[in-house]
């Protein structure tokens, strides 16, 4: 008996036990591969059933080859969806994602500090390890602070304006970081010791070596028994920590109106280790400031006692380091804001 007879009447194909094998083999099928077995293998254009439905002559035995055909359907549509979700929490728990970790927050833009600002950095930090304190200054001073304080005698070239500027008679762009010391010395008593940083102005044309406006630190130390040694001692911790362990100091006698005697430091050039080269014009040594022993004079402008008190100062260009510590030629790159130069540090 071939199928398509067989069909002729439904009722010779259990289609009850047809459709409840199907929905079984669809509700256990484990996987969506099997799932499609299954649904090929019952609903397929060669299944039992679409075989008995080609060959349906009559309405009832149409009505139940549909009926279980359309719950067949449904059940495998039912299935599918069971197991494409258990799939997708089986994937989600196996991937778990942590947003926080991996997608990119927002971009920081991170700057560099100006090399003035480096510089000065690594001066204020060698001086709180040394226990002074760091202050910053007016810019702005009177022609008393900035130089009869100072014991600036009355003619004293920087007292022009053609070395100074002048906002008025009486009234100054600070030409150094000095006066700073006279401020000090009049807020409080010794024992004392300051370093105060900061930009000093002077009417200089601008040349690779030269400019208006830079900046300087200035120590002072005022307590008992202060001699040139500690000076020495304490310029020389400066100088190591902003050039290196293997630095030397020396010291040239030079003038200065408020201390005596006064010298000028030098360091022993780290470019070239006393060998002599470019940098340190072939001496081994270079320049670094101006320094001394506080005069006695400004000791009696500030009411302290010099018989009882001695004190050093010292004062260096902050620009001029940071040339040194970063091989930086000039001193116009400084002030020319040039980003190209400025993100190199
Ligand atoms: N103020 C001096 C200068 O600018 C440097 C200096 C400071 C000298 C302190 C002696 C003491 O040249």
């Amino acid at each position: 008996m071939s199928r398509r007879e067989s069909v002729g009447t439904v009722a010779a194909m259990d289609v009850a036990a047809l459709e409840s094998e199907a929905l079984s083999a669809i509700a256990s099928a484990p996987t969506l591969g099997a799932l499609d077995d299954a649904r090929v293998r019952y609903l397929g254009r060669k299944s039992e059933l679409k075989q008995a439905l080609r060959g349906v002559r009559d309405r009832e035995s149409g009505l139940a080859l549909n009926t279980a055909r359309e719950r067949i359907e449904s059940a495998v549509a039912e299935r599918e969806h069971e197991l494409r979700s258990a799939a997708l929490q089986d994937a989600l728990s196996a991937e778990a994602l942590d947003v926080t970790v991996s997608l990119p927050g927002d971009e920081v833009h991170l700057g560099t500090l100006h090399p003035t600002t480096l510089t000065r950095r690594v001066v204020e930090d060698a001086f709180l390890g040394l226990g002074y304190e760091v202050i910053e200054d007016r810019e702005v001073e009177t022609t008393y602070y900035n130089f009869d304080q100072l014991a600036f005698p009355p003619a004293h070239p920087t007292r022009s304006p053609r070395d100074t500027f002048f906002l008025d008679e009486e009234r100054v762009l600070r030409t150094e970081t000095s006066p700073s010391q006279i401020h000090v010395m009049e807020a409080k008593p010794p024992p004392i010791y300051m370093v105060s940083l900061g930009r000093v102005y002077r009417r200089d044309e601008i040349t690779p070596t030269r400019f208006p406006i830079f900046h300087q630190f200035e120590g002072l130390a005022v307590d008992r028994h202060l001699t040139l040694a500690d000076l020495k001692g304490t310029l020389l911790h400066v100088m190591r920590a902003l050039y290196g362990e293997e630095r030397q100091v020396r010291f040239r006698t030079h003038f200065f109106p408020f201390t005596e005697p006064s010298i000028e430091p030098d360091v022993s050039c780290p470019i070239c280790e006393l060998a002599g080269c470019r940098t340190c014009k072939f001496t081994g040594w270079i320049e670094m400031g101006g320094a001394g022993m506080v005069d006695p004079q400004v000791f009696e402008n500030v009411g302290i006692d010099p018989t009882e008190w001695s004190g050093f100062a010292f004062g260096c260009g902050i620009e001029r380091a940071a040339q040194l510590r970063h091989g930086i030629p000039e001193i116009r790159p400084f002030w020319e804001n040039d980003l190209r130069v400025l993100r190199q540090f």
